[in-house]
């Protein structure tokens, strides 16, 4: 297969870095390379906010109406779909995602969540406030202003578009930096962007590492806003370089280790698949995957023979088949630290009960991964793992699962498995996490809000709640007399 090459896009122009820089990006399915990509670093970074700066304080993305800014949405969103098939493939490629949820999930929600904020453009406004003494009183919501945006690689052009939805309906330019693992979707985007009439500089997109560009984008002194999301200690390190340069307004989208709790009257076959798709999907490298699994004592037995019976049944292998349903993991890296965590599940004391190991000679796969765990204090029960691997536990009763399901630093999401629904809206109302999917898991809608508790970070994105990230609100007192 031909190697890619990829450059930064500064200003609607691609550029090559001023370093000259290129690094390799690896097809995670073979471990060769896809091809290279330029690699911006802070001088790179400066380029395109100055850039940034331009089009948001002269160019006619100010100016223009909101409705007209939606229909730039639109079009992107038609431009994605038009070409859905081929990115799909460049980021299974990229990613190693399998080519059925590239297309059956990550595009559709990708194309939908561009036309979603297309819609919401023209329909951002303001208030007219009740206010003592003779005066008119009304708010105006303005831009943040010019936005960074930092995301990983588990969904690159769906996080991309999570991200520059709601910033460009508000009249917010970007400075995007994708993850180094899968710069190729977001570059294929920029690419549409411009096809679509974007006007210069309003988005800019710089493929480079965490530590230079990213790190350079976090303290730059005329950004306004930061969005970041990925591990929880980066996050951590993003608010703090926010704080030490110029207090730049922070959103963070962290690590999740969510409980998935199932009780003894849910119907059993409907929580085994939703027990799956919560841990499986894109091989677990989901903040929200439901990594905790929580079985209530009296069906834990054959729950758990059920779950593991079809954890093995899954098939593992070349991303690219449309048979595949989990493909590989994204890097060397994530494999590793996940082979590192089932060591220390086995180490620990926990029982494998299906995978627990690798899987091909070649390609980063792991197999589909149960433990059976004997208490809720081994690592792999805290820990965020990022990968295919759930740990179970049983529970007695819904005041000893309360307390243990919220026994945790994050609070992302969960699920609930019964046929009681008060209990179910109970628990949904007791957990402390952003989602709660109950009877269902990781369902997604872009006009949904999704974000976290605790140290899964703060700021909702999608839905209407997302405009609240990327606007800011002005007061206006008009006196009358
Ligand atoms: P990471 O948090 O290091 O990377 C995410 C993004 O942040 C990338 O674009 C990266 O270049 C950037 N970044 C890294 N260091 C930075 C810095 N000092 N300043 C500014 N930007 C920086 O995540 P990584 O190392 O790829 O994965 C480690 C773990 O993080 C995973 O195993 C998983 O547990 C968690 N994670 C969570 C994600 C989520 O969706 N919440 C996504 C990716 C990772
Ligand atoms: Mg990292």
């Amino acid at each position: 297969m031909a190697l890619r090459t990829g450059k930064l896009l500064i200003n609607n122009e691609w550029y090559e870095a001023q370093s000259g820089k290129y690094f390799d990006v690896i097809n995670p399915a073979t471990e060769e390379k896809l091809g290279s990509v330029a690699e911006a670093d802070a001088a790179d970074v400066n380029a395109a906010v100055k850039a940034a700066r331009r089009a948001f304080e002269e160019g006619p993305w100010k100016t223009m109406s909101a409705r007209e800014r939606g229909r730039i949405l639109h079009r992107i969103a038609m431009l994605i779909d038009k070409h859905k098939e081929e990115l799909a493939e460049l980021e299974t490629l990229n990613n190693g995602k399998p080519i059925n949820e590239t297309l059956g999930a990550d595009l559709p929600l990708t194309i939908e969540c561009f036309e979603y904020y297309a819609g919401l453009a023209d329909k951002i406004h303001g208030e007219t406030i009740p206010v003592n003494g003779n005066f008119l009183n009304y708010t105006l919501r303005e831009p943040a202003g010019v936005v960074a945006q930092i995301i990983p690689w588990n969904f690159p052009l769906l996080m991309a578009a999570w991200k520059l939805g709601p910033a460009l309906a508000t009249g917010c330019t970007v400075v995007l930096k994708p993850a180094e693992q899968t710069p190729f979707t977001a570059l294929r985007l920029g690419e549409l962007l411009l096809e679509a009439g974007l006007p210069q500089g309003v988005v800019n997109i710089l493929p480079g590492f965490g530590p230079t560009a990213g790190a350079a984008l976090a303290m730059h002194p005329d950004v306004d806003k930061v969005a970041f999301t990925g591990s929880t200690e980066v996050g951590k390190l993003i608010m703090g370089m926010a704080a030490k340069s110029n207090l730049k307004r922070v959103s963070l989208e962290l690590g999740g280790k969510a409980p998935n709790v199932v009780f003894a009257d849910a119907d059993l076959d409907a929580a085994v698949a939703g027990t799956l798709r919560g841990i499986f999907f894109n091989q677990g490298e989901v903040c929200c995957a439901g990594s905790r699994l929580f079985v209530e004592e009296s069906v834990r037995d054959s729950f758990l023979e059920k779950l593991k019976k079809e954890a093995e049944s899954l098939v593992v292998g070349d991303p690219l088949d449309r048979k595949t349903q989990m493909g590989a993991q994204v890097s060397d890296e994530q494999f590793q630290k996940i082979l590192g965590y089932i060591e220390k599940g086995k180490a620990e004391g926990a029982k494998v009960l299906a995978g627990g190991e690798r899987a091909r000679d070649k390609g980063y796969f792991i197999k589909p991964t149960v433990f059976d765990c004997p208490s809720d204090d081994l690592t792999i029960i805290k820990e965020e793992i990022f990968g295919p691997v759930v740990s179970a536990l049983s529970f007695k009763d819904m005041d000893d699962l309360k307390a243990r399901a919220n026994k945790t630093i994050y609070g992302l999401s969960a699920g609930v498995w019964s046929r009681d629904i008060g209990k179910a809206h109970r628990l949904a109302r007791d957990i402390k996490a952003g989602t709660v999917w109950v009877n269902c898991y990781n369902c997604f809608d872009a006009a949904s809000p999704f974000g976290g508790y605790k140290q899964s970070g703060f700021g909702r994105e999608l839905g209407e709640y997302a405009l609240e990230l990327y606007t800011q609100v002005k007061s206006v007192w008009v006196s009358l007399d």
